[in-house]
């Protein structure tokens, strides 16, 4: 792949979006690879920790270069390629931690809102700054955006197409940890170990239980976390989670 590097180390694989010459911005070619480079992960994968390449940033945007001349309906096309490929990453079975190690803008934004927890380096700096090129969020901002962070805040961010900094982001609720540029990856890393100790299965039916309730009714919601738990009880990790408790020793999860 010419744009995409995956690293993988037994549980945990780490994939690294890669065209330094235009700051990770993601051009058809890269995101058809980010694509392939998900669905193609050993059995084994667990935790995806998806970084950029460079100090500089994670991934700035979608490539303006090839997005200028497009027609309304190839438009069209690129926002459903885009929007596919982050559900796919964001319903994938896998849990996926973004390590945003610079710019994360318009789509590049959007792609660190489609994992399912972020981590940021001090110097990262978010924003959806489609307005000041004429166009609106296109890979799934609009969305992601007000879900994570409140109507307000996106409104604010999306109308006036002005960067927030880390600090602010976390403030907001953007993300979930802010670190210094040289330990984000060990950060990143550490919070992949703590993920993979625990149940996988249980991990995943919790995963399933958030996404899929957070856009049901409050009823229809605890119905589904009911099946889920219920789920749960088929599974080995549930009587060897609770026989490792009672018999004060550690779980051997599958
Ligand atoms: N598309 C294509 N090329 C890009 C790019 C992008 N999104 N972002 C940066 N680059 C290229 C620049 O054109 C430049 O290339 P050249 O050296 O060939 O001129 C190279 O990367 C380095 O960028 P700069 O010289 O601009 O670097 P800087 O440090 O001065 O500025 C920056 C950094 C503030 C991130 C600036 O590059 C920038 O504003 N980039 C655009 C960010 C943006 O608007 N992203 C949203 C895109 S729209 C979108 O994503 C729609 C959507 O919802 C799907």
């Amino acid at each position: 792949m010419e744009n995409i590097i995956v690293r993988n180390d037994g549980a945990v694989s780490e994939i690294t979006i890669n065209r330094p010459q235009a700051l990770n911005a993601l051009n058809i070619a890269a995101l058809t690879e980010l694509r392939e480079s998900f669905g193609n992960l050993p059995q084994e994968t667990r935790v995806v920790i998806l970084t950029g390449s460079g100090e500089k940033s994670f991934v700035a945007g979608a490539d303006i270069r090839e997005m200028k001349d497009l027609s309304a309906a190839r438009a069209r096309e690129l926002a459903r390629l885009g929007q596919t490929t982050f559900s796919e990453i964001e319903r994938g079975r896998h849990v996926v931690i973004a390590a945003v190690n610079g710019y994360a803008l318009g789509g590049g934004c959007e792609l660190a809102m489609a994992c399912d927890i972020r981590l940021a380096s001090s110097n990262a700096k978010f924003g959806q700054l489609e307005v000041g090129l004429g166009i609106a969020p296109g890979f799934g901002g609009s969305q992601r955006l007000p879900r994570l962070v409140g109507k307000g805040y996106a409104k604010q961010m999306i109308f006036t197409g002005e960067m927030i900094d880390a600090a602010e982001a976390l403030r907001i609720g953007l993300v979930n940890q802010v670190c210094e540029p040289a330990e984000l990856m060990q950060a990143s890393r550490a919070l992949a170990g703590k993920i993979i100790s625990k149940s996988f299965s249980a991990v995943l039916a919790a995963k399933e239980a958030i996404d899929n309730g957070l856009n049901m009714d409050d009823e229809s919601a605890f119905r589904f976390e009911a099946e889920i738990f219920g789920m749960c009880f088929s599974e080995d990790d549930q009587r060897e989670g609770m026989d490792a408790f009672l018999n004060k020793r550690q779980p051997g999860f599958k």
